[in-house]
């Protein structure tokens, strides 16, 4: 008779049972999560329409620029500069391949839920037909995105390098900025797009071309994916907050509290 003994690793996994989070889930009607979802992307929506066209222009309190005015471009004429910037993080974040998955849910409710039956009853057609064979497009958007972090990273750098002050700063605005960034960098470098382009749509490294580069990236990229559901939600949050937290500045409602250097 042989008896076989499970690693304690995997002993511990399988005694560990589901996690808080699967808990919580678990015990909370099925609803929940759609009506989170469609209550938070919603209210998302309204406040980006609100903030770049009926706030009253640029948002934007000294070295502080607003993300949804970053790059700053045409700032004069009718036409709220946020017009020319908004539309790729926007298509981007209506394109993202998890993003998706949320909205399908919880606005069609197609299904709206794990477990849950189709609540509507027509033929499948994915998302090969107009308007949803447009999400194709999301690696393009990607591009553009790139550019317009690396205009957020240099907000940032002018949040810190004051230079109409000509000092070097670090207070609240700044660590907002910066925490906004790096959010916003980690969801775009996460992305399933930049996976595939990094690695994953090789068969094999070995005899790819820079195989072994190829093969790290796509493992730094596979660090952030793994986690892209929580990237994707905590830069949209830090958006806002940074938004709401110049806003606060521009119209006077405090001082930003920073030391100069
Ligand atoms: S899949 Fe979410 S940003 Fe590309």
């Amino acid at each position: 008779m042989s008896t076989s003994v499970a690693p304690a690793s995997l002993a511990a996994e399988v005694h560990a049972g589901p996690g808080a989070w699967a808990r919580l889930r678990g015990s909370s009607p099925w609803w929940l999560l759609p009506a989170t979802v469609v209550t938070v992307l919603g209210g998302f929506t309204v406040y980006s329409l609100w903030t770049a066209f009926l706030s009253g222009g640029v948002n934007q309190s000294g070295p502080y620029l607003s993300p949804f005015y970053s790059p700053l471009l045409w700032t004069t004429g009718p036409v709220s500069p946020a017009l020319w910037v908004l539309g790729s993080p926007l298509l981007f974040r209506a394109t993202c391949y998890y993003y998706r998955k949320a909205y399908y849910r919880s606005f069609f409710w197609d299904p709206p839920s794990c477990a849950i039956g189709e609540m509507r009853h027509r033929a499948y057609r994915g998302e090969n037909a107009f308007p949803l064979f447009l999400n194709n497009l999301h690696r393009y958007f990607f591009y553009l995105v790139l550019i317009v972090t690396g205009f957020l990273w240099y907000d940032v750098y002018l949040a810190f390098f004051d230079p109409a002050g000509g000092h070097v700063q670090m207070g609240i605005g700044t660590g907002i900025m910066l925490a906004n960034v790096i959010l916003l960098s980690g969801y775009t470098f996460g992305c399933h797009s930049l996976r595939h382009l990094a690695g994953g749509n090789l068969d094999c490294y070995s005899t790819a071309r820079f195989g072994t580069a190829r093969l790290r990236a796509w493992r730094w990229v596979t660090v952030l994916n793994e986690r892209h559901p929580l990237w994707a939600w905590a830069s949209m949050f830090s958006v806002v907050i940074t938004d709401v937290y110049i806003h606060l500045l521009h119209v006077g409602a405090f001082a930003d509290p920073h030391i100069v250097f």
